[in-house]
């Protein structure tokens, strides 16, 4: 069994991507001295390096890995090794051009960046699974070794590709899946617009058509290209597995990031020994830290609860969005401890020192091209040091009180073509849902809709398109059982084919929600809509209302305005021991939070404790004990309620009845008894 910890880490980790090869060797030795002086414990080596390992085809040069692992081990910091299989070198693709990645409109993409892969090309294979193996053979018993990192950032910057190699693949993919020609017309439905196939062999990738193609062709693409790149990533492990035994083996997700949602990280959970998770802050005008929570929470949630490792963030600015500002005083190390409240035993980043050359130079680094007489420095030793005094938090979970469903099946679904409205996010639901639970300072656990959820005493769904019936059955039994389950509309429509559910909307959902939905009623831009509900309280919604019928259900705030006038506009439906809520319009956070505070009560849900907005309190608990982390980002000092006795790590300092946290920063407590 491999390890599911960094092998010989005894700290949390700190360190970042290492790329030595673009520096001469003499910096390697001023490198080493400043981890040291930093406090570094793990760095990632070796990532985008195959051109350097193996210059000519069959021709090895490990010698220059080999002094930088032996360097790194004499001053005592872990190496989580990189098999470099994101960027072949250039000779690999003049021997096979038929392994760089065709769009699906025809174009075939040109070496000189990374990540041009085809995953079904038999030649690329074939050639990763060999530079793993060298690496595993030379390096599995290497005494700085901790942990494997296969590959980089799988599903970006290309999520599938649609060549003719490609196509043959997805004919097998179907085979193995439907066995015949006449489930996948069945499962597509192509009787539709004559799109009937005669044979397996007929079909294509969904390529680019004169209008829309198939649906439930185009999501099942997604779902072979995301099965296809998962056999390229088991394809290695087990080769490192076998070499390297009892070595973890990881690749890094973006759970997160909406650039990237090709891969369906519940499924790359089961596959990896240590989850781990690259997030970068989005500076797209919302508030930073609550997506940061997010892809934290997700990221804990794909690891099924267990800690996982942030192994990529940026210490300041990056340098791939349009703007790119730096990161305030202090917000590095908030970033960091934020991350690790929800589960991350580290916090590393890309990368250790700063490019002079290629794409990445204006992109911060731990070693800024001003040196160690910076700013950013100074907070990198600040922070190596806060992580060496966290240590003993190691092995502990987060302790969660709600859950939100997320399925990226679903959200492939909802991103094809000709829906009722192109103003309606899924994303974006999930984002308004998580944020609204986040300002009432409850702790999220993601879960899969078809997963066990009786730990949960609320469950939201946020838009959940596309639902199996166990999905459906699953929230009936969870709310029968004396769970709350908030729903928003668009929710429980489709199949997994894609197909709408049998009988009146919303499907999977109606018995549930003890209601129907007669028909969709999307708002047209700026667009809004009045709901009247208890105690004359007044909501606004947008983009979407719905002809609601409630069938067992009571009305709760209703359509003042609009098509809709006079309907249910949010409902609550009690069902065996449970209450199931339902919100068919667009409410923002404020109005949603009217909503939610309802269903909160009838759930039994009250926050850890009071605090103003923006201060979040998580929890760590195991047997090693209970650590309250407290983060502040406000610009003011915030007083946090405790109704424990414990002491304060970073400072040392005896806590009682109240914790005091500085504008900015973190406190972590490590509550007594
Ligand atoms: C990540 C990637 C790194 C680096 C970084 C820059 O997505 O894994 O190699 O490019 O972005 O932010």
């Amino acid at each position: 069994m491999p390890d599911s910890t960094p092998r010989g880490l005894t700290r949390l980790a700190f360190g970042g991507d290492y790329n030595p090869e673009q520096w001469p060797e003499d910096v390697w030795h001023e490198d080493v001295r400043l981890m040291r002086e930093a406090g570094v414990t793990m760095v990632s080596v070796g990532i985008f390096s195959w051109a350097l390992l193996e210059p000519a085809p069959g021709v090895y040069d490990f010698g220059w890995l080999d002094r930088v692992l032996g360097l790194l081990h004499e001053n005592g910091i872990r190496v989580d090794l990189g098999t470099p299989t994101v960027v072949p070198p250039v000779w690999f693709y003049r021997a096979h051009p038929e392994a760089l990645p065709v769009t699906a409109d025809g174009t075939r993409y040109e070496f000189g960046s990374r990540g041009a892969i085809c995953h079904s090309n038999p030649g690329y294979r074939a050639a990763a699974a060999d530079i793993t193996t060298r690496l595993a053979e030379r390096y599995a018993d290497h005494p700085a070794l901790a942990m494997w990192h296969v590959h980089n950032e799988y599903g970006l910057p290309v999520s599938a590709c649609y060549c003719d190699t490609c196509a043959g693949h997805f004919r097998d993919w179907l085979r193995t899946t439907y066995g015949t020609v006449e489930a996948v017309n069945e499962a597509w439905g192509t009787a539709f617009w004559g799109q009937r196939y005669g044979d397996l062999d007929e079909i294509n990738p969904p390529r680019t058509t004169p209008t829309v193609g198939n649906p439930a062709q185009a999501l099942d693409y997604r779902r072979f290209a995301d099965a296809t790149v998962r056999e390229n990533f088991r394809a290695e492990r087990d080769v490192l597995h076998r070499l390297s035994p009892g070595v973890p083996v990881t690749t890094n997700f973006m759970t997160a990031l909406s650039q990237c949602d090709s891969m369906d990280y519940w499924a790359w959970g089961r596959e990896v020994d240590i989850v781990t998770n690259d997030h970068y802050l989005i500076t797209d005008g919302r508030r930073t830290h609550v997506n940061l929570a997010m892809a934290a929470d997700l990221t804990r949630s794909v690891a099924g609860g267990a800690p996982w490792l942030l192994l990529e963030h940026s210490t300041s600015g990056v340098n791939w969005q349009q703007r790119n500002p730096a990161k305030a005083p202090g917000q590095m190390a908030r970033n960091s401890l934020a991350h690790v409240a929800r589960g991350s035993e580290g916090a590393m980043f890309f990368q250790w020192r700063q490019s002079r050359r290629g794409a990445e130079k204006f992109h911060s680094a731990m070693v800024p091209h001003g040196g160690t007489d910076t700013r950013v420095w100074r907070e990198v030793v600040e922070l190596g040091a806060a992580l060496d005094v966290l240590a003993p938090i190691r092995g502990t979970r987060t302790v969660a009180d709600v859950a939100v469903l997320w399925d990226w099946h679903s959200w492939w679904a909802q991103g094809l073509d000709w829906r009722p409205s192109e103003d309606h996010d899924a994303r974006e639901r999930a984002d308004t849902f998580y944020e609204t639970l986040y300002d009432r300072h409850l702790t999220v656990d993601f879960a899969h809709p078809e997963a066990d959820l009786s730990a949960y005493p609320l469950v939201v769904v946020p838009a959940l398109y596309l639902m199996t019936k166990t999905a459906g059955d699953n929230l009936r039994s969870y709310v029968e059982q004396g769970g709350t389950l908030v729903v928003s509309y668009f929710s429980g429509i489709v199949d997994e084919h894609d197909a709408v559910h049998e009988g009146a909307y919303p499907g999977v959902l109606r018995d549930v929600l003890g209601l129907t939905v007669e028909e969709f009623s999307p708002l047209l831009p700026g667009e809004r809509v009045r709901l009247n509900g208890p105690d004359g309280s007044e909501l606004n919604g947008d983009v979407w209302t719905e002809f609601v019928v409630p069938r067992g259900a009571e009305t709760v705030w209703t359509y003042a305005d609009g098509l809709t006038a006079g309907r249910p506009a949010v409902t609550r439906h009690a069902l065996g021991r449970g209450t199931a809520w339902y919100v068919s319009t667009r409410l923002d956070g404020e109005a949603l939070d009217a909503v939610l505070g309802r269903a909160a009560a009838d759930a039994g849900v009250a926050p850890l404790v009071e605090l103003p907005r923006d201060v979040e309190v998580v929890r760590r608990a195991g047997e090693q004990g209970s650590y309250l982390f407290a983060v502040n980002h406000t610009a003011g000092e915030a007083k946090v309620p405790l109704d424990a006795t414990g002491t304060e790590l970073l400072t040392g300092e005896p806590v009682e009845g109240r914790l005091t946290v500085p504008a900015g920063a973190v406190r972590v407590v490590r509550l007594d008894g």
